[in-house]
């Protein structure tokens, strides 16, 4: 299992497929894949059920997950410490973004319920995360300013 981990708006998903391509192997989006099998969107899972409720999930469907595919995950899936082990049983990509990249990219997306709250908070949950992409990376591609193709392209250069 090939793992993409980051913060949001770091591309996980768009690389996540164009990497499946390239490797001719299956491709999955883990909050997609949530959503599906509960019926909700996150934002939706979000306010009726509450995060632990998501966490939960996401941490059922990665145990369950098996098998030869490139992961998109979400960027939150490095806050539990059995979602850490299982990433580190696979190959663990982590795709880094600077935060000035994120705001950016993200100024806006109303769609994605942690990115909430003011400017310090979310700075504060970029901060917090990244030593824990990086103790749980096998790999760090710097993403910002390259094309989805391109980190694909790098990626693959390093399996
Ligand atoms: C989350 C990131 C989201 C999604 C959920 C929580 C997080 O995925 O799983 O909203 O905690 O960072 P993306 O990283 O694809 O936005």
């Amino acid at each position: 299992m090939i793992y993409l981990i980051g913060f949001m708006g770091s591309g996980k998903s768009t690389v996540a497929s164009k990497l499946a391509q390239k490797l001719q192997c299956s491709y999955i989006e883990m909050d997609e894949s949530i959503e599906k099998q509960e019926g909700l969107t996150i934002p939706e899972m979000f306010t009726q059920q509450g995060e632990d409720y998501f966490r939960k999930k996401e941490r059922e469907f990665l145990r369950n997950t098996k098998g030869e595919a490139v992961v998109s995950t979400g960027g939150g899936v490095i806050l539990s410490p059995e979602n850490r082990e299982i990433l580190r049983r696979g190959t663990a990509v982590y795709l880094h973004a600077d935060w000035e990249t994120i705001v950016d990219r993200l100024k806006n997306d109303t769609s994605r319920p942690l990115w909430s709250g003011d400017e310090a908070e979310k700075k504060q949950r970029f901060e917090d995360r990244l030593p824990l992409y990086k103790e749980t990376a096998h790999h760090v591609v710097v993403v910002d300013d390259k094309a989805p193709a391109v980190i694909a392209e790098e990626i693959a250069a390093r399996l």
